[in-house]
């Protein structure tokens, strides 16, 4: 037996061609004949279409145009409601969105062409307020308890309202996408992506092919973070479309500010808190009213207020809750999947809200979250009773013990009450983030992973999900080759293919590892019982190899596939809002250390600490190394990226003025990983894409509110929000 490679770090499978600048990212192919796409977007946020007037300076007969009525099936890009169009067809409803599509063998002179088509509308008053009576995407109603009589208990009530802005993904590769006809009419679509099989679907729609005549491939993507969930759908139907037309390839690029205006972004979010507390600081009732800003089309809006919803109590246990939460329409570019999905939009509300009832009731903040957090046994707002792998109080003490807590807090406010040139706060976040899709939500995806040998008994996983920087391809060959006995060198991880990997669901929600890496584990277990009960093993090259031959009768390989289970541990029901909303929970808890300038407000983080349990860590470095990432990607959302729309767009799409946290921004870090194994994860693995993006905010906040005695109760905390406070 090869010693086993889950719980140690191998080198990243396409690390040397990424750090040698081998990989290609879709840009870089070069396709011969190929056009590229440029799209015509909206500058109006609401009206009707007048005329579209193509300047005759122009020699048009150069180009390839596309409208929404050279669609050939139907003009939506699928989701959960078919609401927004390919292209707009009449009418806007954002600024920035699709109304044709124009492409050209010279990139340059797509562009120029671009901007000698006039469109004229009749502009209409867009809704821009969140209370402007948009359409209602998605109401949902958690209740456990009686909030009334709880309330009518409390010693004590507090109310808050909190507000967190839109968030820019900012992937380091923009979107691209190239689609191309085959001979035999099959239509591929080649690029940066998350999700293989939601564009598939997607594509199927707009042209009315069936499966096999839809082929999606994923290149090398640069960065994902949500970004890349839905948007590729709609590019891949764009450079699909003008690809019919021009019976030629078609590439579309975005440049950086058209990716940032157009393209999704985090949910802006209000959330009115209300809690009350027993004398020993105890919560008797919490009414959370959520609201967020879908923007103008649905999207995945519904799912995403879902997430925030069954996170807007944070990890705590309350007998009393009301959870009320709206995503609702406004005349903006819809807002999508960002890493966190929701939860860090509440939870920043539930934890900045849960530091200042500590302040009411007299008590330290981390004893406040002592006496309130998920123990074994505790009930949550949609019944879920914890107690499966439940990390709570080992990351709240581990980070507590490694940021010196107790004696920091009493020698910081020793300091600002001396007069020195700075303030000094240290501030805490207890967070959990639900693993996987929400309830029966993998039930429906039905996912399927497989694990091939061929006929020299080299072993290859098939899984859809994409390498995004996470580590996807390193950890699925970790955990075949450990699950087979085989050096982690003999097991191969393919490409992204439709045409070549089952359907194991996209790669959001903190799901590749724990869900489908469980995929991975059972469909190498099937193969090694197969491979055993033929004869063959792992540890003899020459019997694997005739085992493989034995199984593969005659074709270059045999494929195991293992579908994905419900566990026995997870009963929801959908309709009722009631049950397990997730198998597990992944737990994190985050510290603060920082001083703000009295004379520029300006915020400069000390020092980082948190602790995280993920279930396992399967690769530690890639774990640590999501770890820091989101916290960073988390203290940008808290202290630095500024999202500022007018008229609807937003008004500083470009690196120069939308600022996001470098390494000369990231203070020192101290990463402590805990480990309670999760029976339903491979080798007792939990996610941890999302859970790290959601402590960072609220634990920034509380500790500004340390340094000047107030707490932001909107992100992100600029010099001039700490200059209001303190003023
Ligand atoms: Mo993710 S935010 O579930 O793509």
């Amino acid at each position: 037996m090869p010693k086993g490679s889950v719980g140690t770090s191998p080198i990243r499978r396409e690390g040397t061609e990424k750090v040698c600048g081998l990989a290609r990212y879709i840009d870089d192919y070069a396709i011969d004949g190929c056009l590229h796409g440029v799209t015509l977007r909206s500058s109006v946020a609401k009206g009707r279409i007048k005329s579209i007037e193509f300047d005759k300076s122009v020699p048009w007969e150069e180009s390839v145009i596309a409208r929404a009525s050279d669609i050939p099936g139907g003009n939506y890009v699928t989701l959960l409601e078919n609401d927004q169009p390919l292209l707009a067809d009449g009418v806007v409803r954002h600024k920035y969105e699709p109304i044709l599509l124009i492409a050209h063998p010279s990139r340059e002179k797509a562009y120029q062409a671009l901007s000698h088509v006039k469109v004229e509308y009749e502009a209409e008053t867009p809704n821009f307020d969140i209370d402007g009576g948009g359409r209602v995407f998605k109401d949902i109603l958690i209740e456990k308890g009686d909030p009334a009589a709880g309330f009518k208990k409390a010693w004590k009530i507090l109310e808050g309202e909190y507000w967190v802005p839109h968030q820019e993904q900012t992937y380091i590769e923009n979107n691209g996408m190239v689609a191309r006809v085959e001979s035999d009419g099959t239509l591929v679509a080649h690029g940066s992506m998350q999700c293989p099989y939601y564009i598939q679907k997607a594509l199927k729609a707009i042209f009315a092919l069936p499966d096999e005549r839809v082929r999606v491939i994923q290149a090398t993507t640069g960065g994902g973070f949500g970004g890349k969930e839905e948007y590729p759908s709609m590019l891949a139907g764009h450079a699909g479309l003008l690809a019919t037309k021009a019976k030629r390839p078609v590439k579309m690029i975005y440049d950086r500010s058209e990716d940032m205006a157009a393209t999704t972004k985090r949910h802006p979010c209000r959330v009115r808190f209300k809690a009350g507390i027993a004398k020993d600081g105890r919560l008797v009732a919490q009414d959370i009213d959520v609201v967020m800003d879908g923007g103008a089309y649905m999207t995945l809006s519904p799912v995403v207020l879902s997430r925030g919803a069954l996170h807007a109590t944070g990890p705590y246990e309350c007998p009393n809750v009301r959870v009320r939460a709206r995503a609702v329409e406004t005349n903006t570019p819809p807002n999508g999947a960002f890493r966190g999905f929701g939860a860090p939009q509440t939870l920043f509300a539930a934890e900045v809200h849960m530091d200042r009832l500590a302040a009411l009731a007299g008590l330290d903040p981390v004893e406040m979250r002592r006496r309130n957090m998920f123990r074994e046994g505790s009930i949550t707002h949609t019944g879920q009773v914890m107690g499966i792998s439940l990390g709570t109080a080992e990351v709240l003490e581990k980070t507590v013990r490694m940021s010196g807590w107790a004696k920091k807090r009493k020698a910081y406010a020793a300091w600002n009450k001396a007069k020195k040139p700075t303030w000094r706060g240290l501030g805490v976040a207890l967070v959990h983030h639900g693993g996987g899709f929400t309830g029966a939500g993998e039930v429906y995806l039905a996912s399927e992973a497989g694990v091939a040998i061929d006929r020299e008994g080299r072993v290859r996983v098939l899984a859809a999900n994409t390498e995004i920087g996470q580590g996807t391809n390193t950890i699925f060959a970790q955990i075949a080759a450990d699950t087979l006995g085989l050096p982690l060198e003999r097991v191969d991880v393919a490409v992204p293919d439709t045409h070549v990997v089952p359907n194991s669901g996209p790669t959001v929600a903190s799901r590749t590892c724990m869900v489908v890496g469980g995929l991975v584990h059972r469909a190498a277990g099937r193969l090694k019982d197969a491979v055993l009960a033929a004869g063959g093993s792992f540890t003899d090259a020459k019997k694997l190899k005739a085992a493989a031959a034995a199984l593969c009768e005659g074709k270059p390989e045999r494929v195991f596939i293992a579908k994905y289970e419900q566990p026995d541990w997870v009963k929801w029901d959908d309709k009722a809002y009631k049950g397990d909303a997730y198998g597990c929970f992944s737990y994190g808890c985050a510290i603060a250390d920082l001083e703000i300038d009295r004379s520029t407000y300006e915020v400069r983080l000390r020092e980082v600490f948190t602790a995280q349990d993920i279930g396992k860590a399967v690769h530690p470095l890639f774990a640590e190394g999501q770890i820091i990432g989101g916290v960073v990607q988390g203290l940008g959302y808290a202290l630095l990226e500024n999202v500022v729309m007018k008229d609807g767009g937003m008004a500083n799409a470009s690196l120069t003025n939308y600022i996001i946290p470098t390494s000369a921004d990231t203070p020192p870090f101290k990463v402590a990983i805990v480990e309670k194994p999760y029976k339903g994860g491979p080798f007792g693995a939990k996610g941890v894409g999302e859970l790290p993006m959601d402590s960072p905010g609220p634990a920034v906040c509380n500790a500004v509110a340390q340094a000047i005695g107030k707490w932001p109760a909107k992100l992100p905390v600029l010099p001039e929000h700490v200059l209001e406070l303190v003023s």
